[in-house]
């Protein structure tokens, strides 16, 4: 390969890089960031090399056309105490093999199964919430979709258990963030906060492990993702290891209801800022579904829903990054990317580009009329990323989201609490730093109007 320039960036601090920055103005930083140098720039965070990449090819590069060269970055390897060799941390043979036994979990037949649980679910929260109380959405959101993924996974009725799994991973990830860069406090040393991080681990292990081992005693096809697990085989005819199953049912507990999380919350955070949206969203919920609970197949009938979410997962993508490391050196944009380095492509600023989204920082469900999708470049929306490393959930979170907002959407509309500022935190994924409080309103009559059949 020729000699090729280094792509400019900032300087930062000689030891530190711009970790400091990254730390102190966040998401703030990475945009001012782009605006300053574009599409490709190179920033040192401690003593690791990153380029960030935000123009549509160069992202399609990585991800699709060569993205033989990339595997998954230091930043998720970092969380392999939690999701071990699962589907979202491995690479290479291993990977490919692993991705073909999940998929069959993934088929819309079994999506239109579990949208069943969704369905329930959402309709049990609904039953407990009272006109005019306040509450954390992101929480609600949290529980509703926790209870979703333990379900459709585990089968089995594991209400205790889910809520210490989820009790549990809340303590991982307020831990997580420490573990990067020169501030780390090393894992060894017997603090209060690593102390309370590893028997996090450890009760996840255990919990995790424990379904597992009564699964495999029983060996019967309940319908859910384990049961369906124990069953699949690999190329050479080998199952699962218990280990590989843990990996693989922590990955998709943890992946299974994040996110589905955040993009409700944000959803909700955006639509009670814009009433007419929520007027929109409401006349079509009530004319579509005439009193009745939704179900799956009314999803293509609920056009303005699935606008809704998209224009949400474009302003506030709860996974807001996706992270590459090259393997060998190459090429990106006429610069120079030395193997090693992580290349890092930013949702957050490429879904706000005013290249490809007029207004960008509107949120106007509209824009997504007709065949605007088709108009952007491969890689300018990409919520659930590209290539063969696509979120494999894309069809159960395509489902889940608009599900549980049309059926809130029938009974409550929200409104933000006044002295309670939603703040974003940017961690492995988007969330609000603390919560996202609204006073629930139910909505009379249009609610009452059918009591409709309730979900199977
Ligand atoms: C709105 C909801 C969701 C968003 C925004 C989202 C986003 C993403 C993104 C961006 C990736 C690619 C990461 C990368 O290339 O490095 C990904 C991968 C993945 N997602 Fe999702 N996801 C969502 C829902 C789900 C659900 C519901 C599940 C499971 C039930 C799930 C399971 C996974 C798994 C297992 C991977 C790794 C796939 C692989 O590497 O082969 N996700 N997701």
């Amino acid at each position: 390969m020729p000699a090729l320039p280094e792509a400019p960036g900032p300087k930062g601090h000689f030891l530190l890089g711009v970790l400091p920055e990254i730390r102190k103005y966040e998401l703030d930083y990475l945009t001012r960031l782009v605006r300053e140098y574009g599409d490709i720039f190179r920033v040192k965070v401690v003593n690791i090399p990153a380029y960030v990449i935000s123009r549509p090819e160069y992202i399609e590069s990585v991800l699709i056309t060569n993205q033989k060269n990339f595997v998954k970055s230091v930043y998720l390897r970092e969380s392999k105490a939690l999701f071990g060799h699962g589907i979202l941390t491995s690479d290479g043979s291993f990977w490919r093999e692993q991705r073909r036994m999940l998929q069959p979990a993934f088929h819309h037949r079994q999506i239109a199964r579990y949208s069943r649980v969704m369905a329930k679910r959402v309709a049990g929260m609904l039953e407990t919430w009272r006109d005019g109380e306040v509450r954390d959405i992101h929480a609600d959101m949290m529980n509703v979709t926790m209870e979703i993924i333990a379900q459709v996974l585990f089968g089995e009725d594991i209400a205790e258990e889910t809520r210490e799994i989820g009790e549990a991973l809340k303590v991982f990830f307020e831990q997580f963030d420490d573990r990067f860069g020169l501030y780390a406090i090393p894992e060894w040393l017997p603090t209060p906060g690593n102390l309370r991080y590893r028997r996090a681990i450890r009760r996840l292990n255990e919990m995790v492990n424990s379904i597992i081992r009564r699964k495999q005693a029983i060996r019967q096809d309940s319908g859910d993702i384990l049961s369906a697990l124990l069953n699949a085989r690999d190329e050479g005819g080998q199952e699962m290891t218990t280990s590989q199953l843990r990996d693989e049912m922590m990955t998709l507990f943890f992946t299974g209801h994040e996110t589905t999380a955040l993009a409700l919350t944000w959803t909700w955070y955006l639509l009670a800022q814009h009433p007419p949206a929520m007027q929109r969203l409401t006349e079509e919920i009530d004319k579509v579904l005439e009193g009745r609970h939704p179900t799956f197949e009314d999803l293509p009938n609920l056009p303005y829903t699935e606008m809704v979410m998209k224009e949400s997962l474009r302003l506030y993508p709860p996974a807001y990054a996706v992270v590459r490391e090259a393997v060998e050196d190459c090429e990106i944009g006429g610069y120079r990317i030395p193997a090693g380095s992580t290349v890092a492509m930013f949702q957050w600023a490429v879904h706000r580009d005013p290249r490809y989204f007029e207004r960008p920082d509107e949120f106007r469900p509209e824009r997504w009329e007709g065949d605007f999708q088709k108009t952007l470049p491969r890689c300018a929306y990409f919520p659930f990323g590209a290539g063969p490393r696509l979120c494999i959930g894309d069809g159960f979170a395509k489902a889940e989201v608009p599900l549980l907002l049309a059926a809130i959407a029938q009974q409550y509309r929200m409104e933000l609490v006044p002295d309670h500022p939603v703040l974003l935190s940017p961690s492995l994924t988007l969330r609000p730093r603390n919560g996202v409080k609204v006073v629930i309103r139910k909505r009379e009559p249009a609610a009452a109007r059918g009591a409709g059949t309730g979900p199977a």
